[in-house]
């Protein structure tokens, strides 16, 4: 879809070039939204088999693009990754890369209808059944979130309902869930909830308002609530973003203790690698809508291979090692509408070789379980080309 106008001006779009990509994004989403919308959808559209049962999740060629006004944003552009059962995935990139998109495509959070998945699969395995959610109808979704998937988000004062007490929002979720309890059940399991989550004073807190908690409280308040439903994942988005450093890695902590209580999996999403390095198993790194490296967690901390990714290791600071000023790394994550069919990181590498001249550089593994997409490494010994 073109942005550049006549004068080739990419910031400025006229009105009738405007108006012509709406009525073409109408075009799309009007038919993207009846498929979707339809009502019976036969079983066999949406329900599948996973590549490896071991796998809670399963990303395979995801595309989300969203329609806008100038033009189409392809903020994920090819994922591919597994969340395996009980482990912590921890995807990292800079802001703008994609990451929440990913996973509110997960769970059909996505802002409709400019924001839809239009190639790919999300294979989601409930233990008995195995949803692709790139084509679930909305009214099965409905029964799968909430009761499979959790998600804490970053700002948990827009989370929780200013005007209710802690002890009636948590209440409510564990009701929800737990279908029969009698009343006091379900407030004995709320303080335990709190308890489970660190909370000294939970039946004080049951009886507050969000307002008199701190920020890590309330925190700790959405963590309960998320795992009321014993959700096979949890997706954390940037869980501690907003809260100071020490609160941070208390909450930290608390994920991590809670994690081997209750054997689910983990989705953590965070622009730090730092708050990675302890909790994650496995780590996806995105840049610009793509993954550009992943691999366990000693994979791409014993020897990163990207230059983004070692730009992301250099730009966190180290305890003891004394620095004028903090690495960052220059420029920034291009514009998702109109992205050149080069390494998208160029602009920005400070290793670019002569090959990097050539089109977007495919995935090349470094050892079976390490994967990056760079030309660095297409030559290396021991790099398989998986042929994308
Ligand atoms: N509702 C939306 N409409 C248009 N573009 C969006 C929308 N939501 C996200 N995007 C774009 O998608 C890209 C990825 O966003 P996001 O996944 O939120 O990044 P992050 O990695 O910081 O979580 C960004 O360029 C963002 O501008
Ligand atoms: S492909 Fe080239 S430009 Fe891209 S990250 Fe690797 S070295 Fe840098
Ligand atoms: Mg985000």
């Amino acid at each position: 879809m073109a942005l550049f106008n006549k004068k080739g001006n990419v910031n400025y779009i006229s009105a009738k070039e405007s108006r012509r990509i709406s009525k073409e994004n109408r075009r799309i989403t009007n038919e993207l939204e009846k498929q979707r919308n339809r009502k019976n959808v036969p079983r066999e559209e949406y329900i599948t088999q996973m590549r490896d049962p071991n796998n809670v999740v399963e990303f395979d060629d995801l595309h989300t693009y969203f329609f806008t006004d100038i033009g189409v944003v392809k903020s994920v552009d090819g994922v591919s990754f597994d969340i395996p059962l009980g482990k912590t995935v921890g995807v990292v990139g800079e802001s703008g890369c994609g990451k929440s998109v990913t996973s509110l495509s997960l769970m059909q959070l996505l802002q409709r209808p400019q924001g839809q998945i239009v190639k790919g699969s999300i294979r989601f395995n409930t233990g008995t059944e195995v949803y692709d959610i790139a084509k679930t109808p909305t009214y099965e979704m409905q029964k799968l979130r909430g009761n499979m998937v959790s998600m804490i988000f970053q700002e948990p004062m827009t989370s929780l309902n200013p005007v209710f007490k802690i002890g009636t929002q948590l209440d409510e979720v564990i009701e929800l869930h737990n279908k029969g309890m009698s009343k006091e059940e379900v407030k004995a399991r709320s303080i335990e909830m709190l308890e489970m989550v660190g909370i000294a004073n939970s039946k004080g807190v049951y009886n507050m308002y969000p307002h008199e908690l701190s920020g890590g409280m309330r925190q700790r308040v959405m963590i309960a609530m998320g795992l009321a439903c014993n959700p096979r994942l949890i997706i954390a988005d940037e869980p501690t973003t907003a809260l100071d450093v020490t609160i941070q890695a208390q909450i930290l902590d608390l994920l991590r203790n809670l994690k081997d209580k209750i054997n689910s999996s983990i989705m953590l999403i965070t622009h730090d690698l730092g708050v990675i390095a302890e909790m994650a198993d496995y780590i996806v790194v995105m840049y610009a809508g793509r993954i550009v490296e992943k691999g366990t967690v000693h994979d791409i901390f014993k020897n990163p291979c990207h230059p983004y990714t070692i730009g992301l290791m250099n730009s966190k600071p180290v305890v003891g090692k004394k620095v004028d000023r903090l690495y960052s790394i220059p420029g920034k994550v291009p514009n998702p509408i109109n992205m050149p069919n080069y390494c998208y990181f160029r602009d920005r590498c400070d290793k670019c070789i002569k090959a990097c001249e050539g089109p977007y550089p495919k995935e090349v593994n470094v050892s079976p379980t390490h994967a990056v997409s760079c030309y660095l490494f297409h030559d290396k010994k021991g790099a398989i080309d998986d042929g994308r």
